[in-house]
């Protein structure tokens, strides 16, 4: 038997469509949109977006050098965000990683070490290491390859050094600028850590340039209370439902969040009732790259910042 199949056919098509086109209205228009690519109205202005620059500009630079938040700065970046610790004999150093290994030349400097951890290097020994070349080497964004960096750039960046806290806010000073330090958790020095970043920043008058922020939240309480002037900001992957409670415990302003943050649609109803509890309380995500992502958070209205490793691409948009 032939089954004749040009009637249904065509009776199916239109309901596609509509289907279709239910699905994009839902996406696009609901209140309970996941997704920034389809939630583009409320903010007011576009270029109130601020842009931080993740461990300076980290695509053209060394990450955590002075040479890196300068470019930040000459790339239009609001602030730049680095990561303190403490030495062995217990310096503040802007690094990230828990060891020196991947941003310094710390093996061949000091080889069949057992330790290469931050905590188990004097400031003196840190400062024999070239924090510059595994930058050059590895080009880790590509941008050299690119033509994106200078040779009188390539040549500072070989004699590049891990900063302390104290160089890295006298530069931070001078541009009259902000920056957003992450205080790295380290177990039993923690309390005595946060009270030096505080310390540090008071002697060095630097209230209003600096935001401590750090995923552990004790030390987050503990730098609002010792100085309420610094603001402090809390470091999350997804904000739970005690998001309020929490900045409200801690005396934190900000809320730090993972880009896929908003991706969960539980997390963005929990960002929506801390926005909905004051002006006071802003929320930046961190660590967002691609073109289009950025283009997206933009026009994103739970969105106050950015962290990106490419401040001037952020800046193109902010400005185009
Ligand atoms: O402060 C935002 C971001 O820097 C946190 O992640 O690993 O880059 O320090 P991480
Ligand atoms: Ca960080």
């Amino acid at each position: 038997m032939e089954i004749n199949t040009s009637t249904p056919c065509r009776n199916i098509v239109p309901l596609i469509i509509v289907a279709i086109f239910a699905a994009y209205i839902l996406l696009s228009g609901g209140n309970n949109n996941v997704n920034p690519i389809m939630e583009n109205n409320n903010r007011m202005t576009e270029s109130e977006l601020t842009n931080i620059a993740h461990r300076g500009a980290r695509s053209i630079a060394p990450e955590n050098t002075l040479i890196a938040a300068r470019k930040a700065y000459e790339a239009g970046a609001n602030m730049w965000e680095t990561d303190v610790q403490f030495t062995k004999d217990r310096h503040l150093v802007l690094i990230h990683d828990e060891t020196l290994v991947r941003t310094t030349d710390v093996e061949s400097v000091y080889p069949n070490r057992n330790s290469y951890a931050v905590r188990d290097f004097t400031l003196d020994q840190i400062k024999k290491l070239d924090a510059g070349s595994w930058f050059l080497d590895s080009d880790p964004f590509d941008r050299i390859d690119q033509g994106k960096v200078t040779q009188s750039e390539i040549d500072e960046m070989e004699e590049a050094k891990v900063p302390t806290l104290r160089e890295g806010l006298k530069l931070t000073r001078r541009l009259d600028w902000k920056v957003n330090l992450e205080i790295k958790p380290v177990g039993s020095s923690a309390g005595l850590i946060v009270k030096n970043v505080v310390g540090l920043v008071e002697e060095m008058n630097m209230e209003d340039n600096v935001v401590i922020s750090s995923f552990d939240h004790s030390l987050v309480k503990t730098a609002a209370e010792l100085n309420p002037e610094i603001s402090t900001a809390l470091l999350v992957e997804e904000p739970e439902p005690d998001i309020l409670e929490s900045m409200r415990e801690t005396g934190a302003e900000t809320l730090n969040v993972a880009g896929s943050a908003l991706e969960e649609a539980r997390a963005i109803e929990n960002l929506r009732e801390l926005k909905a509890a004051g002006d006071k309380y802003t929320v930046n995500v961190y660590t967002v790259n691609e073109q289009d992502a950025l283009k997206r958070l933009v026009r994103y209205p739970l969105v106050d910042g950015v962290f990106t490793d490419f401040p001037g691409r952020l800046t193109s948009i902010l400005e185009s």
